[in-house]
């Protein structure tokens, strides 16, 4: 099928390049002529694993393209719309200057019979209000959330856990064409979800509100068990076993981060107070204040290590992107507690085996090393903000040891054995761990 993905950022890269891959003729369109001109390259403007291999495979193929002319958009069935949706610069509420705009941009290469496909995380109410105008022009508007997980975004997306298709009233044929879209994960019998317009973009938000809920009810009980002496990393275990619960996202810590949970869950704060039902969802506020108040701990348990004082230390900082496999580092955890220790007055390096550049962009004031163990000479505290591989299963205590000018270690990612390296030498603070 001849598909357009309108915006290529991560969901849209990612989306048109692994629809390619499952056959279908695809062009990407954005306004980004540094996005378009690297993705037509091959080249993955983001670090994602399995991406470059598909980019290049669907361009050698033929039947992938990138472009910055809408008017290319013209004789696909289906676009898909996978455009940001920040949250505004003066609140909470999402940012929709660049869904309309896409929209407006594409109304006029719209055929009768073609389906626009909305992929963006929106406000409940957006579809609504845009489907008239797409109907205007003979074409039918659905809404298909994406819950692609970054580090894994090319799986979750040719092979989904479940696949979402909010259609308007009387619409429902146009679910069918989606099926045709996602032919092999359907043919496997992935659950494939018919919903109205508001239930589709509900599901999406409700998805991260009830992650993001999760992180922080085990981050609160970190806190309980900071008070207490208790291990929270035993509790999860041992609540995580009841199968209603799950052991998944009860990983205690300095918290989340990246582009989506934090913005999408104040996104729908945001917009639950205009739909006059804020205390519905009220508890997103406390999520938010519990998650922020875990980056914090990490600081002060740097600074109780330190004695009290960290002007002047040398702390290294393990990790800069928002999880491991990702070069992001949006409203990275990782990166705040760096850049409040270095507002302390810390010599504050920071390591990363993916993020550096990115992290070099937007927080100049920092130190960046590349190389791990050159990262940890000298240090008086090491701080592990982001579990990648590298520091939680390649990095001996000893080898650790034998690089710094102090062993203390504060893991804000609970991802290191603490026994191992507390028989190294090392004085071990994890985050609700005694
Ligand atoms: C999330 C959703 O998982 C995905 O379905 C949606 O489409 C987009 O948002 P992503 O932002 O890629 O995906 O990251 P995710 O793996 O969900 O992790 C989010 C944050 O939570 C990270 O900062 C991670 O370190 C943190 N986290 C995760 C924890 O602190 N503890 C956990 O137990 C799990």
């Amino acid at each position: 099928m001849k598909l357009s993905v309108i915006g290529c950022g991560y969901l849209g890269a990612v989306h048109a390049a692994a629809m390619a891959s499952i056959g279908h003729e695809v062009v990407g369109i954005d306004v980004d002529e540094r996005k378009i001109a690297s993705l037509s390259a091959g080249e993955a403007p983001f670090f994602e694993p399995g991406l470059p291999e598909i980019l290049s495979a669907g361009i050698a193929s033929g039947n992938l393209r990138f472009t910055t002319d809408m008017a290319e958009a013209q004789g696909a069935r289906v676009h898909f719309i996978g455009v940001g949706t920040p949250q505004q610069k003066d609140g909470y509420a999402a940012d929709l200057t660049y869904v309309n705009a896409a929209v407006d941009a594409l109304l006029p290469f719209l055929s009768p019979g073609d389906i626009v496909a909305g992929k963006s995380t929106v406000p409940v109410g957006t579809a609504a209000e845009l489907a008239p105008r797409i109907s205007d022009a003979g074409a039918m508007l659905v809404w298909n959330p994406e819950f692609l997980r970054e580090g894994f975004a090319v799986q979750d997306t040719i092979d989904p856990d479940r696949l979402v298709v909010g259609v308007a009233d009387g619409e429902a044929r146009a679910a069918d064409i989606l099926r045709e879209v996602y032919h092999p994960a359907v043919a496997k019998g992935t659950p494939f979800i018919v919903t109205d317009l508001a239930t589709a973009e509900l599901v999406k938000v409700a998805a991260n509100a009830f992650l993001a809920t999760k992180i922080s009810f085990i981050n609160a009980m970190a806190e309980i068990a900071e008070a207490t002496g208790a291990d929270v990393t035993q509790l999860a275990d041992a609540i995580g076993h009841d199968a209603r619960i799950g052991r998944k996202f009860l990983g205690a810590g300095i918290g989340f981060g990246g582009g989506c949970l934090p913005k999408d869950i104040r996104a729908f704060a945001a917009r639950a107070e205009e739909l006059g039902r804020g205390e519905s969802v009220g508890f997103l506020r406390e999520v938010d204040a519990i998650n922020l108040r875990r980056r914090e701990r990490a600081v002060t348990l740097v600074i109780d290590a330190l004695g009290g004082n960290v002007v002047g230390k040398h702390v290294t900082v393990l990790g800069a992107a928002f999880k491991p496999h990702s070069d992001d580092i949006r409203d990275s955890p990782a990166l705040d507690v760096a850049v409040r220790l270095r507002g302390l007055g810390a010599e504050v390096t920071v390591t990363d085996p993916q993020a550096i550049e990115n992290a070099r962009r937007s927080h100049p004031q920092l130190a960046y090393v590349e190389d791990r163990d050159e990262a940890l000479r000298g240090a008086d505290a090491v701080v592990v903000v982001t579990e990648w591989d590298e520091y939680r299963r390649e990095l001996s205590p000893e080898r650790a040891g034998s690089l710094v000018n102090a062993r203390i270690v504060v893991d804000g990612r609970n991802c290191l054995d603490a026994t191992a390296w507390r028989n190294a030498g090392w004085t071990y603070y994890g985050m609700g761990r005694p």
